[in-house]
C-alpha cells in the first residue's frame, strides 16, 4: 500500500508556503474501524459496581455506555468467569461442576445487559482467563480435552442468548496464556454446529507472535481466526500479522492510572494504534476501577467507582478522551489512508462513514501526559505547532467542521475536557489549527456530541465501621453478598430449604476443586471485605463446616494482600477444623502458627467464631466463650476482614459482623 501520511505545501494568502496534511479518500480507504472498548474482568474489576445505590449506579453506567453522553463505548468485553483469581479477584463460572449450568452468577451478565440497554449496537466480546478444574480433569491445562473446553465456552455463548437475550459477537481463546491450534479449530467447528456462525474468533489475546506466524503456516487456522488480538502492543504490530490480512486489535491495552496522565496515554494509543500499528480496535483494561483500591492495579480503569457504601465515584479524564473518538464514529466506519504523525509531535487519524461524513481526531500528547505504564512508551517531544489540513476527494466541499477540544494539565483540576468550541470554517478546502501540547481535538461533520453530566455524586466515605450481613436481604439479587471480594474460591448466596429456620439463608464457598488457574491461587478460599486501614477490629461470624473430619474454616483480620499474590497474604487468621482443633496463624497458607489447640468443633453443626484484634493483643471466642488469647508480634498493622475455608470445600457462613475502632 502507498505511503499514507502525505504532507503537502499550501499557498496561503500569497504570503508563504507552509506544510500541511491532506485528508482524502482518493486512492482508496484504509481499514474498517471496529470500535473502542473496555473490559470488565480479568478479574473482578467491576465487583463493587453492582452494589452501588441508585441513581448513582445508573449514572456510572451512562458515563460508560450511553451513546452521545460519555465514553459511549462501542465494544464491551467481559471475562467468562472461570472460578479462579484473575488479577483483582475471582469471577464465578457458569459451570462449577460438570453437571452444573447456571447463567445467573456474577455481574457480567447484568453489565452486558446494562450496556446493551443503553447502546443496542455495542459489540460484545467474551474471553476466559481461567477454567473450572473439571475441564482439565485435574490438570492445570484446558486443552487436553478440547471438545470439553469448546463445549464449555459455547455453552456460555448459548446461555447468554437463552437467558439474557445477549448476542455475543466475538469470543477469545485463553487470556495471555498458551493457545492450541486444535482447540481453536474445534471452537470454530463447535460454534458453527450450534448455529453460531456469526460469532467471530479473536486470537490469541497475548502477543502478535507466535499466533500470526502459525496462521501463515496453516490455512485452516488462518480461516478460523477473524481477529488477531494483541495485548499492550505499544502501538506497533509485526509484518506477519499484517500479512495475514486479518483485522488487528489491541484487544487489551492502557492499564494506566486514570488521573490526568491516564487520559493522555489513552488518547495517544487510541490514535497511534492505528497510525503505527494498523489496529482497528483498542480495548481498555479496564472498564471501571470498581475494586478495593489496594488490590493490584488500583484506580486503573476509564473511571473510578469503588465506594458503593458512599455512592461516590469519579468521572476521570479517559472517559472524555474516549468520547473524542466514540461520539463521532461508529464501528463500520473506515479509517482514511491519510493518517499520520504531526511534524512537531502528536498524531491524527481520519474516519468516514462513506456517506460523506468525516471525523478527524488529533492528539498532541507529550511525555508527561502520555506515560502508559504497560508498555512504557518512549518520551515524546511535542511543541506547539500550527497545522494546516487540506480536505480533498469526497471531503473537498465540506464547508464547516464542528470542534471538540481537551487539554490535559499536570494539575487535574485545570484540565479542559471535551469542550465544544466554535465551528471551523473550511476555506478553499483547507483549515489551520493552532495546536498546543497535551491536547485532543475532534473535527467532524457530525452535529452531535454531548458532554453528559449528572449532579455531583455523594462525598467519599470510609467503609462503615460497623457492618453486618445475615445474607437474608438479597437486593440486588446477585450471587455474591455486597462488598465481599473473593480472592480465591467462590462465595455465593445459598438457600437451605430443609433448615429449620436459623440458617436457611447463608453464604457458601462453592468450589470443591482447584480451578485451572491464571495466577498462583492459594489452596485456601478467601473473600475479603471492609477497609484496608482497619487495625483494631472484632469480626464475628457463624460458620458451618460441611466436610467431616478434614474440613476447616476461618475468619480473619488485617488481611493485607489480595489479587494474584493472595497466597502470600498475612494477617490474623482464626481457624476451626472438623477434627475438633483450632489454630491461629499469621498468614493464609498457615505456615506462621501463633497458637493451636482443641475446640470441639465438628462438621454439620453451626458455631459462632469471634476474632478480636487490638494493638498487639488478640483473642478468639467460640460460641461466645473464650477459646484463646495471645500477643501478636508479627504481621501487618492493618488490612481487610475476611472469611474463608481451609481448602476448596463446601462451607457456609452466616451473621457476619465486623466492628472497627478507628481513630
Ligand atoms: C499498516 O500501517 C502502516 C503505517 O501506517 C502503513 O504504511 C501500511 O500501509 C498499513 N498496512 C496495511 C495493510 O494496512
Ligand atoms: C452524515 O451523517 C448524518 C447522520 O448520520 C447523515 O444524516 C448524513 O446523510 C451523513 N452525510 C453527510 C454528507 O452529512
Ligand atoms: C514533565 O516531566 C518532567 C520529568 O518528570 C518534569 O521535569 C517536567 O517539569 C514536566 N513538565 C510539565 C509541563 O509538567
Ligand atoms: C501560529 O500562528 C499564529 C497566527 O498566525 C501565530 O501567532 C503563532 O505564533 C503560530 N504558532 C506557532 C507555534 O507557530
Ligand atoms: C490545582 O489548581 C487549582 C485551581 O487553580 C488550585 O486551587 C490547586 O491548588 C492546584 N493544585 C495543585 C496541586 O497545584
Ligand atoms: C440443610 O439443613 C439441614 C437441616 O439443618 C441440614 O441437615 C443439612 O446439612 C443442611 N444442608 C446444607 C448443605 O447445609
Ligand atoms: C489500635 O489499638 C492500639 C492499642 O489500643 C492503639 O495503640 C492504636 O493506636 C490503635 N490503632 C488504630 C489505627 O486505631
Amino acid at each position: 500500500m502507498a505511503a499514507v501520511s502525505v504532507t503537502f505545501l499550501l499557498w496561503l494568502s500569497g504570503v508563504r508556503w507552509i506544510s500541511g496534511y491532506i485528508i482524502t479518500d482518493q486512492g482508496g480507504l484504509g481499514r474498517e474501524f471496529d470500535g473502542i472498548g473496555a473490559v470488565s474482568g480479568g478479574g473482578a474489576t467491576s465487583r463493587l459496581l453492582v452494589n452501588y445505590p441508585e441513581p448513582h449506579r445508573s449514572h456510572i453506567l451512562d458515563y460508560l455506555f450511553r451513546p452521545n453522553f460519555g465514553a459511549s463505548l462501542q465494544i464491551f468485553k467481559v471475562e467468562i468467569g472461570g472460578d479462579a483469581q484473575t488479577t483483582d479477584g475471582t469471577e464465578p463460572s457458569h459451570m462449577h461442576y460438570p453437571d452444573d449450568q447456571n447463567y445467573f452468577r456474577g455481574y457480567e451478565w447484568w453489565l452486558m445487559k446494562e450496556a446493551k440497554k443503553r447502546n443496542p449496537n455495542i459489540k460484545l466480546v467474551g474471553l476466559p482467563w481461567a477454567f473450572p478444574g473439571w475441564i482439565g480433569r485435574g490438570k492445570n491445562w484446558p486443552y487436553d480435552f478440547p471438545d470439553i473446553t469448546a463445549y464449555y465456552i459455547v455453552s456460555w455463548i448459548i446461555g447468554a442468548k437463552q437467558y439474557h437475550d445477549l448476542d455475543i459477537d466475538y469470543v477469545g481463546i485463553w487470556n495471555e496464556r498458551a493457545f492450541d491450534v486444535t482447540y481453536i479449530k474445534l471452537l470454530r467447528y463447535t460454534l458453527d454446529k450450534f448455529g453460531l456462525e456469526r460469532v467471530r474468533i479473536v486470537a490469541s489475546d497475548n502477543l502478535w507472535q507466535p499466533i500470526a506466524y502459525k496462521m501463515l503456516q496453516d490455512m485452516e487456522l488462518l480461516r478460523v481466526i477473524d481477529v488477531i488480538g494483541a495485548h499492550y502492543p505499544g502501538t506497533h504490530t509485526v509484518p506477519d500479522a499484517i500479512s495475514t490480512g486479518k483485522k488487528l486489535w489491541a484487544s487489551e491495552d492502557y492499564s494506566t492510572f486514570n488521573d490526568e496522565v491516564g487520559g493522555g496515554c489513552w488518547a495517544r494509543i487510541l490514535n497511534q494504534n492505528y497510525v503505527n500499528g494498523n489496529m482497528t480496535s483498542t480495548i481498555s483494561w479496564n472498564l471501571v476501577a470498581s475494586y478495593y483500591e489496594q488490590l493490584p492495579f488500583g484506580l486503573e480503569g476509564l473511571m473510578t467507582a469503588k465506594e458503593p457504601w458512599s455512592g461516590n465515584y469519579v468521572v476521570s479524564s479517559p472517559i472524555w478522551t474516549t468520547a473524542h473518538t466514540t461520539q463521532f464514529t461508529e464501528p463500520g466506519w473506515f479509517y482514511l489512508r491519510t493518517v499520520g504523525h504531526l511534524e512537531k509531535g502528536g498524531s491524527y487519524v481520519a474516519l468516514t462513514d462513506r456517506l460523506g461524513n468525516l471525523t478527524i481526531v488529533i492528539e498532541t500528547m507529550s511525555h508527561n501526559h502520555s506515560v502508559c505504564i504497560r508498555p512504557f512508551l518512549p518520551t515524546y517531544n511535542v511543541s506547539p505547532q500550527n497545522a494546516t489540513f487540506k480536505l480533498d476527494g469526497q471531503f473537498k466541499d465540506i464547508k464547516t467542521l464542528q470542534v471538540w477540544h481537551s487539554k490535559l494539565c499536570t494539575n487535574t483540576t485545570k484540565n479542559t475536557l471535551f469542550q465544544k468550541m466554535s465551528p471551523i470554517t473550511v476555506q478553499n478546502g483547507a483549515f489551520s489549527l493552532e495546536l498546543g501540547v497535551d491536547e485532543v481535538y475532534t473535527l467532524t461533520t457530525l452535529k452531535k456530541g454531548h458532554k453528559g453530566s449528572y449532579p455531583e455524586p455523594p462525598k467519599p466515605k470510609p467503609f462503615p465501621r460497623k457492618y453486618k450481613d445475615d445474607f437474608k436481604v438479597r437486593n440486588p439479587p446477585f450471587s455474591e453478598a455486597p462488598y465481599f471480594a473473593d480472592q480465591s474460591g467462590v462465595f455465593e448466596y445459598f438457600i437451605n430449604t430443609s433448615d429449620p429456620g436459623d440458617h436457611t439463608f447463608t453464604f457458601r464457598q462453592v468450589l470443591t476443586q482447584r480451578p485451572i488457574t491464571w495466577a498462583s491461587d492459594a489452596p485456601q478460599a478467601i473473600s475479603v471485605i471492609g477497609d484496608f486501614t482497619w487495625s483494631n477490629i472484632t469480626v464475628t461470624c457463624d460458620v458451618y463446616i460441611e466436610t467431616p473430619d478434614t474440613g476447616g474454616v476461618f475468619i480473619a483480620a488485617r488481611v493485607n494482600q489480595g489479587g494474584t499474590e493472595t497466597y502470600v497474604t498475612k494477617g490474623i487468621y482464626f481457624w476451626v477444623f472438623a477434627d475438633g482443633t483450632y489454630k491461629v496463624t499469621g498468614d493464609l497458607v498457615g505456615k506462621i502458627v501463633l497458637g493451636k489447640g482443641l475446640s470441639g468443633v465438628r462438621a454439620g453443626t453451626w458455631h459462632t467464631l469471634t476474632l478480636h484484634v487490638e494493638g498487639s493483643s488478640a483473642y478468639g471466642l467460640l460460641n461466645g466463650l473464650p477459646l484463646w488469647k495471645g500477643e501478636i508480634t508479627v504481621g501487618p498493622a492493618h488490612g481487610w476482614a475476611a472469611i474463608g475455608t481451609a481448602s476448596f470445600e463446601f462451607a457456609q457462613f452466616d451473621n457476619f459482623m465486623v466492628k472497627a475502632k478507628v481513630l
